[in-house]
């Protein structure tokens, strides 16, 4: 059998996603439980190579290798012979020497994770890829929206803010495209993309235009660190544009959702309080994001017919 990864939402495809959501239920009972752990991956060792800064997806992927009985290597850059000059290559062939089944790696350059099957035999998950893809994020938000909207199939979502340098958008777009949603992209012309004309997606420039009319918000973070220029005469201006005021939650219909993949900036693309506004789900994506990293560490290296997690609570 040839080796799955997940590098892209590509490599799932509808029936892939179906397939980690659907696991998802069953690893959601697991974590309900006195001891929220089970044996599946007993015996297999996840990598986690993290060239970028990350808080919720580093330790989710972490959380999730263990609540699965799995070892995890976490190579740490900064502690590294990444420090003294060792190439990408020659550190993913001497993790892989030491026995690894999966690599999950982030990287502030786009296509690394298409790299890594020349030289190691492990599974590779991309956890965010320069202003690529980052699969596993979109899985979190689709598990999300399903769980508090029903299917996704006929729902209209709009993905707001710097969608230029967003891996994050470009995930969720194919993932909540393949799953029959509709996609809005708001932002000014500036941190538009040029090339969405093939993306099968709707564009504005005005958020006011789309907030009544969405079933979800799906706010960006003003990706700063990739901005080499200077996108919006202001950041203060951005916010009274494009940002998630108190007054325009207000606009949204009864049941709709406000998201945002984290981390925030309070007061730029939403408004300080707005995490803690009764639509939104913003901590519902972190605690999914934890199961989500199980489904998908469970579909690349389980057995793939288990189902029925045996249980650690009456040891
Ligand atoms: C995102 C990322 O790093 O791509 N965060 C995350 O993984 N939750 C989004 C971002 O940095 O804005």
């Amino acid at each position: 059998m040839t080796q799955k990864h997940i590098r892209s939402i590509d490599d799932l495809g509808q029936s892939g996603i179906e397939e980690i959501l659907a696991l998802s239920d069953h690893f959601h009972e697991v974590s309900t439980r006195r001891i929220p752990k089970v044996p599946a991956l007993r015996g297999k060792t996840i990598a986690l190579l993290f060239y970028e800064d990350s808080t919720r997806t580093r330790l989710s992927f972490e959380t999730a290798a263990k609540r699965l009985s799995a070892d995890s290597l976490n190579f740490s850059i900064g502690s590294s012979s990444v420090k003294k000059g060792e190439s990408l290559r020659d550190t993913v062939e001497t993790i892989s020497a030491m026995g690894v089944d999966a690599i999950v790696v982030r990287h502030g350059s786009v296509g690394v994770p298409w790299l890594l099957p020349s030289w190691t035999g492990a599974a590779v998950i991309n956890a965010g890829d320069g202003s690529h893809e980052h699969p596993t994020q979109a899985l979190l938000d689709c598990y999300t929206i399903r769980n508090h909207l029903g299917e996704l199939n006929g729902k209209k979502i709009s993905i707001v803010g710097d969608i230029k340098h967003s891996r994050v958008a470009r995930s969720n777009i194919k993932a909540f495209l393949a799953l029959g949603a509709s996609v809005t992209l708001v932002a000014p012309k500036t941190l538009m993309p040029f090339n969405t004309d093939d993306w099968g997606v709707d564009t504005t420039d005005q958020f006011d235009s789309v907030i009544e009319d969405s079933d979800v918000l799906y706010m960006l973070r003003m990706q700063l660190e990739r901005q080499q220029s200077s996108y919006v005469p202001s950041l203060r201006e951005y916010a009274n544009e494009y940002g998630l005021s108190d007054i325009r939650t207000q606009n949204m219909k009864p049941k709709s959702l406000i998201m945002h993949p984290g981390p925030m900036n309070r007061g730029v693309e939403v408004s300080s309080n707005v995490k803690e506004h009764p639509k939104s789900v913003i901590n519902n994506q972190v605690a999914n994001g934890v199961i989500i990293r199980m489904s998908a560490l469970y579909y690349l290296l389980g057995s793939g017919s288990e189902t029925k997690f045996e249980s650690f609570d009456d040891e």
